[in-house]
């Protein structure tokens, strides 16, 4: 098959983009209402976009109670949300008012941030502190109208670590064990049984690629 996306003439019982977009991290998104009331949310339209100094985005389908307070704090965090803290991720998710804390509905300790004034979850491996950049607000198929869609551009101006999750030096991802979110409703985690560690390779003096120094083949 191959459809038009933009009438996503995809003819199946349900769309596959996400499921191709995948593994996506979950950005586990802290902030603070402008009165005071702590929000967390997933947000798996969540990624880094650039280095120093560090930028993420944030997708959010709809003006949900993160986007409204990221829009009036103009800052909120990200942490890290892995297989032992899922139960935790999900029921954040959960469609609530804005009066809702979702740290305290699902047992998330709220910690405050170093840098911004907005919480992370302190059982979490590891969380960014971010301040707003830029919010876009998505055109639709035509670039006319807008869809209600929206782009969160962020720095990262703080960085979390639990030293726990340091292992000679380097953040132990296989320890942390992230969650990735698929298509439909599924999840993959990330630890020792799928990561495989090699080096980028180099060209040969003919121009033909060199096999990576640390490729290892046990894993293809
Ligand atoms: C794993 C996961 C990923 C999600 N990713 C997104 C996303 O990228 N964008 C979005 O708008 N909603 C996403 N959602 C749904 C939001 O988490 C949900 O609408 C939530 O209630 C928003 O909370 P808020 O209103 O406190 O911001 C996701 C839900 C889950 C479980």
């Amino acid at each position: 098959m191959h459809y038009d996306t933009l009438k996503n003439e995809h003819g199946l019982p349900h769309d596959p983009f996400k499921a191709i977009v995948t593994p996506r991290p979950i950005g586990w998104v802290g902030s603070k209402a402008s009165n005071g009331t702590l929000n967390l949310a997933p947000y798996s339209y969540f990624n880094a976009v650039a280095d120093r100094p560090y930028y993420v985005t944030i997708g959010s389908n709809g003006l949900k109670d993160t986007m409204a307070n990221i829009e009036e704090t103009g800052v909120f965090t990200v942490s890290l949300a892995t297989e032992a803290l899922f139960d935790h991720m999900n029921g954040s998710s959960v469609a609530s008012g804005p009066e809702i804390d979702e740290f305290a509905l699902t047992g998330a300790t709220p910690q405050m941030g170093k840098f911004v004034d907005a919480p992370f979850v302190a059982e979490s491996p590891a969380a960014f502190e971010c301040k707003l950049y830029q919010i876009i607000d998505l055109p639709g198929a035509n670039r006319d109208k807008k869809t209600g869609n929206f782009v969160i551009l962020a720095q990262v101006v703080g960085t979390y670590i639990n030293d726990d999750f340091i292992t000679d030096g380097r953040f132990d991802t296989r320890k942390a064990r992230p969650l990735a979110r698929c298509g439909y409703m599924d999840y993959a985690v990330i630890g020792s049984e799928n990561m495989f560690e090699t080096n980028r390779p180099e060209l040969d003096e003919h121009g033909r690629l060199k096999a990576p120094e640390k490729w290892d083949g046990t894993y293809r």
